[in-house]
């Protein structure tokens, strides 16, 4: 056993349909056990330090904070090594810089670097569940599996499928989607810590057929998740109307192939129709809000005040490589700028929420992961909340541990992340994991 001392975070409700005061708490003097893989017990320092004398205690600073280890709603991990390129809006950039880098992971070998080097930079910023599209091949969704599995992480992927409007070798059909798919689910959903999530990647890249042979699997393997993109730019919905005229909107395109449900995560969400706002929060399926990715392809301003109004849950994203970072802690800065451009700032309270329990609940996990509960997994961020100059400054002036995690939130990034517990067991050193790439 083992007792983490230091302030920890701990939820006891949904900050976005209460006010955060009454369900997000910081505990200046807490402490969390831990029992094998699983979080046994949260509580103050003192009274577990009492209870479990053989426990090895492992203490903390009083800046320092325990938090659930971040979870990031959806991320390309074949798109790692073309994070930052420049000056494209989104089908330009997916033609230009997307699709060749997806091509390179035809290689297996290739496909098996990134999917380490992704997981060692995400998790050197502290994320320990990530949900990520593959490439059309099979192979970059053993990758990432195999990479998360190797390090006892819980993980949500599936292989992304393309029929058209996609490069020669970037493309499947219709059967090859639906047969790869099924034996991808076959081989790793529900195995260890693994989900599968069938994954046609955009309506404008699969054909009628290829979306109704995906929902049709949906159907037959209804705890599965279903990822995909909507809404993102203006450009793609008039891309969309044009392939799909009988469509009413968007979402029609998923919905009238069986592609909608409580399981679903659409990504990006910004410009929804009434009756898609309506739809989605009839159902129960998820948005994914991916801030940093929505300003730097371009795509426009997340409305998180009012699709949070309407009860549906909304989860938090990288959207790595069309969102710029990495870090957790960037992609709530973002949702803070955007807030404040909407003239609805999230608090840091509602922030971190977003960042663990809030994307744990989209991917239907959150009594797994996502929050420091008894009999949750213990996947654990520490942060250090003076980890640069400028943010210690900061924090030395701060009149309570909100505004501190406020500076780290807006100005911190993977120095700020302390250490980082996997199924109950600590993760390599930062410096490590920064060694291996
Ligand atoms: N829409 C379809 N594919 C993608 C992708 O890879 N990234 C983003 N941001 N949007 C998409
Ligand atoms: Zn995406």
């Amino acid at each position: 056993d083992k007792i983490l001392v230091g302030p920890t975070l701990t939820f006891s409700g949904n900050p976005m349909t209460a006010p955060w005061q009454e369900v997000v708490r910081i505990d200046t003097e807490g402490a969390v056990l831990l029992q094998g893989n699983r979080i046994a017990k949260v509580d103050k320092a003192v009274i577990l330090l009492d209870r479990y004398p053989e426990a090895e205690a492992i203490s903390y600073r009083a800046d320092h904070l325990i938090c659930p280890g971040f979870v990031d709603a959806h991320a390309h991990y074949p798109q790692t090594a073309i994070i930052a390129s420049w000056g494209k809006r989104l089908i330009d950039w997916l033609n230009d810089y997307t699709f060749p880098e997806e091509m390179r992971l035809q290689n297996p070998d290739y496909a098996r670097i990134i999917a380490d080097r992704y997981l060692d930079l995400t998790l050197a910023h502290g994320t320990t569940t990530v949900t990520s599209y593959c490439t059309i091949h099979p192979h970059s969704v053993d990758a990432l599996f195999e990479a998360a599995a190797r390090r006892n992480q819980r993980i949500v992927a599936g292989k992304t499928c393309m029929d058209r409007n996609a490069p020669e070798g970037l493309r499947d059909t219709a059967q090859s989607a639906y047969d790869d798919s099924k034996a991808l689910i076959d081989r790793w959903h529900g195995k260890g810590r693994a989900t599968y999530a069938i994954t046609p990647r955009f309506s404008p890249t699969s054909t009628p057929e290829q979306l109704s042979a995906l929902g049709a699997l949906w159907a037959e393997n209804p705890d599965c998740l279903m990822q995909t993109h909507l809404s993102e730019q203006t450009d793609e919905i008039a891309w969309v109307r044009s392939l799909y005229p009988e469509a009413r909107d968007y979402l029609d395109t998923y919905e009238a192939h069986g592609l909608i449900g409580d399981r679903a995560l659409y990504g990006h969400a910004i410009h929804l129709e009434p009756r898609e706002i309506d739809r989605i929060a009839e159902c129960g399926a998820a948005l994914v809000h991916c801030p940093t990715s929505n300003t730097f392809i371009g795509s426009g301003l997340f409305d998180m005040a009012g699709l949070r109004a309407r009860g549906i849950p909304i989860g938090l994203a990288t959207d790595t490589g069309g969102g710029s970072s990495f870090s957790m802690l960037r992609t709530m800065a973002a949702a803070y700028e955007i807030g404040q451009l909407r003239d609805t700032p999230l608090h840091a309270a509602e922030l971190m929420w977003l960042a663990t329990a809030g994307s744990a609940r989209t991917l239907h996990l959150e009594d797994r992961i996502g929050s420091l509960a008894e009999g949750l997994e213990a996947d654990l961020v520490v942060l250090d909340l003076a980890s640069t100059p400028a943010i210690a400054q900061r924090a030395g002036e701060a009149k309570d541990h909100w505004e501190m995690v406020f500076a780290t939130i807006m100005m911190g990034d993977d120095r700020a992340v302390r250490d980082v517990w996997i199924n109950g067991e600590r993760a390599g050193e930062r410096s490590e994991a920064k060694d291996a790439i």
